[in-house]
Parts: structure tokens; C-alpha cells; sequence
């Protein structure tokens, strides 16, 4: 399947730190969702990992030094750095960022970084006490100063065996940034809250409602929101899905409690997206201990939760002025419900989710969605990842916020 990776011209320089290992999948995941990686490696990171290894990760030729014999004739230090997409710099030891804080160009990693026009992230990984040194740090904030990206390290256990900050980040943040590099940042003024995943209804402390959404859809759109440059405020009912990095994640497990959340921050949001499948009813009465096993039937009581879609719609109608999308999760007459809904709860938006497609719908990693505007435009969206979904969606929102 084609990704915005497609095709990429990534140059990926590797340093001389411990972490070069988690480097060396990094060049695999990015040539496995076939972008063109090519990589430069230092002397000192030749030392962790061969070129070899590397070389066969990436498919491609790796390049180790500025006076190698057709140096000449490529001219190397230029043509690489003229023909990337996206310099990436992983992992970036405390040397390195050094000689790139001073224009350094002593080898050829850090001469390409000279010559090169491309976004340059640099994913620094170093003991916690290298890290926080002032000279570090001053080096690290001239480099933003350049323009750079500069990636934070994780906390944690380091290979020295300190504890503390330092540890290159995982795959999936440096995804992420790395997709951010690519993405527009059209989101960048604005805050975007979002709802995700099921609710929980208690009948007792063992037992509760809920329906089988998995999140996946609100986590996709925060995760593309978050790309996009939004500032993301994710409410999600219980799910197990890592929240994607850089998003401000806050858990409820009732319908009550996602109302409150959403009522608390919904003065501070631009947008608000509620992708979540909230309860409609839960019990009358939660019982405090467990409900026995018995021989008779019982009768439960259900009422019906607050629908805080229709609650946001209203607050619109009194100017509060937050553009707002609704889901509705349909099993038939789709597009009638859909139009029903978008009036009903004066929203700008709806997307009307298939929930009966084997590969649509909850748990499944791809969608078939239906859009209708507030001008009752409808757009039926191929099957798509959810991610490619989320992303059509935002597309969507930049057009009704014009
Ligand atoms: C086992 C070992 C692990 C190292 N790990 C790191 C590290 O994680 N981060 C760092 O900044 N330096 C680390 N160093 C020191 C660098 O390798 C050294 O500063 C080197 O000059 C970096 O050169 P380069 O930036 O040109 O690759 C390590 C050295 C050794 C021997």
C-alpha cells in the first residue's frame, strides 16, 4: 500500500552511541514502508554496528567516509544532501549535536548536514548527566535555533545503568516525528478535542455495560491531529491503545464522567470531534456489592445517559462557537440516520460509520465512512486505513472552518 514514505528521500545519519541498534530498525521500518534510506554513518558508530548490517537494512549503499575513492567524481558531500526529502540524525551522541551547534564539517556526516536543504530532525541518546549538561543544552537550543527538530530522549534505564533521561525514543514517537516532518502543519493554531473508545456502565463492582468500539478511530484521528500540528486533548473510555505521543490524554470509563471532561474542556477547543461510542442508557441503580447468582430472573433498570453531542449542538446555537463533528455508528438506512442526526444535533459535520462491514467499523483497522456537511454535501470515502480516514476528515474540517 502506498504511504506518504512512498518514495522518500531520507538521509539518516547514525552517531557513535550505544542506542545505534535501535537506529538500525528504524532504517528497516522506513525501507520496509519503502522510502529510499540512505545512511551515513561516523567512524565511532562503525565501531557499534557494521556498515554491513546497515547496508543490508536499507538495501542500499552506506557511506562511511568523506575521502572514499569515488568521493571525487560523486562529490559526495553535496549530492547526497541535494537530493534528500528529510535528514534524519539517530541516534544523535553529545559529539555530534557539538559539531553541528558550530558548523563543524569535519567528516562527511557533518559536512551533508551543511549542505543540505531538507528538515533536519536530531534525536539526541546519551547518559542522563551528558544530557543535562549545560554545554548540551546550549548546544541543543542553538540547533532549533537553526531550524532543526530536536526530539526529546526518553526517561528510563540507560545502558550505563543510570536511571533518568537520555534513552533514544521508540519507533513509534520517532514515527511519529518523522510523519509530522512530512505532514502540512494546518493544525498548528488550533486545539482539537476529541472523544474515543466505549463507555463503561456498572451494575455492580464485577459487572458493567459497554459496546465493542476498540478506540481505534478517535486514536487515529488524534494521532493525524497531533501530526498536523493541532494541540490534542484525547478523553478516552477504557481501550487498550497506547495514546499516541504528544497528545493530552484524559481517561473516563462512564458516560457521566466523558460529559464532564468534555464539558471542563470544551471552552479551551477550536474543534471538537466526538468519535467516542458513548452509552445511551446505563443502570437505574449501581448496586455496591456484588449481584448474586440466584435461580430468578431479574429485572435492570436502564435510564438514559446525557447526550452530550445534543448538549455541545446547543451550546453552538449560543455562539460558543467550537466547530463541531459527530459520528454516528449505523447498521442500516445509513444516510437518512445520518442527515437526522446532523440536524437534530446542529453539528457542522457527521460521519456515518458502517458498523456491520467485516472490514469496517469497530476493532477493524480500516474504514468505509460517509461525511455529510452542514450544507448536507455528502462524500462517500473508499475503505481506507483509519489513519487515511482521520486524515480525509481533517481535510474535511479545514474546508468547513474556511
Ligand atoms: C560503549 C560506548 C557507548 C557510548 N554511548 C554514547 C551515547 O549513547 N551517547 C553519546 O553521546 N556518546 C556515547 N559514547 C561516546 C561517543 O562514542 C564518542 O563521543 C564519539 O566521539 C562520538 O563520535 P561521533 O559523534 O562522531 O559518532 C559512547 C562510547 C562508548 C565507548
Amino acid at each position: 500500500m502506498k504511504t506518504v514514505l512512498t518514495g522518500k528521500k531520507i538521509l539518516f545519519g547514525i552517531t557513535g552511541s550505544i542506542a545505534v541498534y535501535k537506529a538500525a530498525e528504524w532504517v528497516r521500518e522506513l525501507t520496509k514502508a519503502e522510502a529510499q534510506v540512505t545512511v551515513v554513518m561516523t567512524e565511532a558508530a562503525t565501531r557499534f554496528v557494521s556498515s554491513l548490517t546497515i547496508a543490508a537494512l536499507s538495501g542500499r549503499r552506506v557511506y562511511t567516509g568523506m575521502f572514499e575513492p569515488d568521493a571525487g567524481e560523486e562529490m559526495t558531500h553535496i549530492s547526497l544532501a541535494r537530493e534528500s526529502d528529510l535528514f534524519i540524525i539517530a541516534p544523535a551522541t553529545a559529539q555530534s549535536i557539538a559539531k553541528l551547534a558550530y558548523g563543524f564539517a569535519d567528516d562527511l556526516l557533518s559536512t551533508l548536514v551543511l549542505a543540505n536543504h531538507a528538515k533536519v530532525l536530531v534525536f539526541p541518546a546519551m547518559n542522563s548527566s551528558m544530557y543535562c549538561h549545560a554545554a548540551t543544552k546550549a548546544n541543543l537550543t542553538r540547533l532549533q535555533e537553526y531550524g532543526y527538530g530536536v526530539i526529546e530522549p526518553e526517561q528510563g534505564k540507560l545502558a550505563c545503568g543510570d536511571e533518568g533521561i537520555g534513552r533514544l525514543v521508540d519507533w513509534e514517537r520517532a514515527r511519529e516525528s518523522i510523519l509530522s516532518a512530512f505532514a502540512d502543519q494546518d493544525f498548528a493554531e488550533q486545539t482539537i478535542l476529541i472523544t474515543a473508545g466505549p463507555t463503561w456502565e456498572s451494575f455492580d463492582p464485577a459487572r458493567h455495560m459497554s459496546n465493542r468500539s476498540s478506540g481505534k478511530m478517535g486514536y487515529s484521528l488524534a494521532r493525524v491531529a497531533k501530526r498536523r500540528g493541532a494541540r490534542v486533548i484525547l478523553v478516552s473510555g477504557p481501550s487498550a491503545i497506547e495514546p499516541p505521543p504528544g497528545v493530552e490524554i484524559i481517561n473516563i470509563v462512564s458516560a457521566q464522567q466523558m460529559h464532564d471532561a468534555v464539558m471542563e474542556h470544551y471552552s479551551s477547543a477550536d474543534i471538537v470531534v466526538m468519535a467516542a461510542a458513548v452509552s445511551d442508557y446505563r443502570p437505574g441503580k449501581t448496586m455496591e456489592q456484588k449481584i448474586k447468582k440466584g435461580g430468578k430472573s431479574i429485572d435492570l433498570e436502564l435510564v438514559p445517559n446525557p447526550d452530550i453531542l445534543k448538549k455541545l449542538g446547543q451550546k453552538k446555537k449560543r455562539a460558543e462557537q467550537a466547530l463541531l463533528v459527530g459520528f454516528a455508528a449505523e447498521s442500516r438506512h445509513h444516510i437518512e440516520e445520518g442527515q437526522r442526526k446532523l440536524k437534530e444535533k446542529n453539528l457542522d459535520l457527521i460521519v456515518i460509520n458502517d458498523i456491520i462491514g467485516k472490514d469496517t467499523g469497530f476493532g477493524a483497522d480500516t474504514n468505509r465512512v460517509s461525511l455529510i456537511d452542514r450544507d448536507y454535501q455528502l462524500e462517500k470515502l473508499p475503505l481506507l486505513s483509519k489513519e487515511e480516514c482521520a486524515d480525509m476528515i481533517l481535510d474535511k474540517i479545514v474546508k468547513l472552518l474556511q
